[in-house]
């Protein structure tokens, strides 16, 4: 295992920063508070990002019937992490998570306790080596069957688009028809010149590297599956809560997702 680098930001800790965790050293909070001075929405962003996360979960182990997922980018334990929410629907959900950053192991046992029917499993890995953890995860997941695949927050991190893009091509692969990827990504679509800057900030002082990517380039990683309605947009803008839309008009958030099914 690598060993915990407190000295350099890093991406489960400043997330976790923003999120309003306890689990990050000086060195984030003093990287998330330049970037939040920077890009104020940053706050915002990560909240939507993890509520996206809920009402995808809430959909694909309710209406979609799936009782596997792939969870890889899990980030620190936070509050509805997808095992709590997948558990909360259908109690037998077997999850496993899959981080590269040796703290997510440290605090890992934290997600490993689910219900009895299910099952939790966490593998150290990296997103780069997606045959490993397709590898590792079949102990846990049956790849025969329907498997929900996340990528939330975690693609970005992948400079090269030509490998982003078969990282995601050997993950649907592995899937079985009717299993589903999942995608959050990073944008400047909405604040531009405020996100670019924020994002140079953060590859100065932060590591792993970010790279933003367009509504365009994140709907080509769905190229093979059918993207569910409402396609790629603003987490804030998929199948918002009834509540969300009562609060007043949706402000979108440079964070974009979409949910894909693989065909038949
Ligand atoms: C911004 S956090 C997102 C956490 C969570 N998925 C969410 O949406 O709230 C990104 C996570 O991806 C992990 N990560 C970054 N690059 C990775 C890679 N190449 N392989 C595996 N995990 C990676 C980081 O350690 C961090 O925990």
């Amino acid at each position: 295992m690598d060993e915990v680098d407190a000295s350099v930001a890093h991406s489960a800790r400043i997330w976790n920063y923003w999120l309003g965790g306890k689990d990050w050293f000086p060195v984030d909070r003093r990287v998330g508070d330049q970037i939040a001075e920077m890009f104020p929405d940053i706050v915002r962003l990560a909240r939507a990002d993890r509520a996206f996360l809920g009402r995808a979960v809430r959909y694909l182990a309710g209406e979609a019937g799936i009782r596997q997922f792939l969870d890889i980018g899990t980030g620190l334990p936070t509050a509805n992490n997808t095992h709590q929410v997948a558990q909360g629907v259908a109690p037998e959900s077997r999850i496993v998570y899959v981080d590269n950053d040796p703290l997510v192991l440290v605090h890992a046992r934290s997600l490993l306790t689910g219900t009895a029917e299910g099952a939790i499993d966490y593998i150290e890995a990296d997103l780069s080596d997606p045959d490993r953890i397709v590898r590792e995860a079949s102990k846990t997941l049956d790849f025969t069957q329907p498997v929900a695949v996340m990528l939330l927050g975690v693609l970005h991190h992948i400079p090269d688009d030509d490998m982003a893009r078969a990282i995601v091509d050997r993950l649907v692969d592995a899937l079985a028809p009717g299993g589903y990827l999942t995608i959050a990504h990073s944008t400047n679509q909405v604040t531009g010149a405020a996100m670019d800057e924020a994002v140079r900030h953060w590859n100065q002082f932060g590591k792993p590297s970010m790279t933003l990517r367009t509504t365009e380039a994140i709907t080509g990683f769905f190229d093979r599956l059918e993207l569910l309605e409402p396609g790629v947009v603003s987490t804030t803008r998929w199948r918002p809560d009834p509540a969300d839309a009562e609060a007043g008009p949706i402000r979108e958030t440079d964070e974009f997702c979409g949910v894909g099914r693989k065909p038949a």
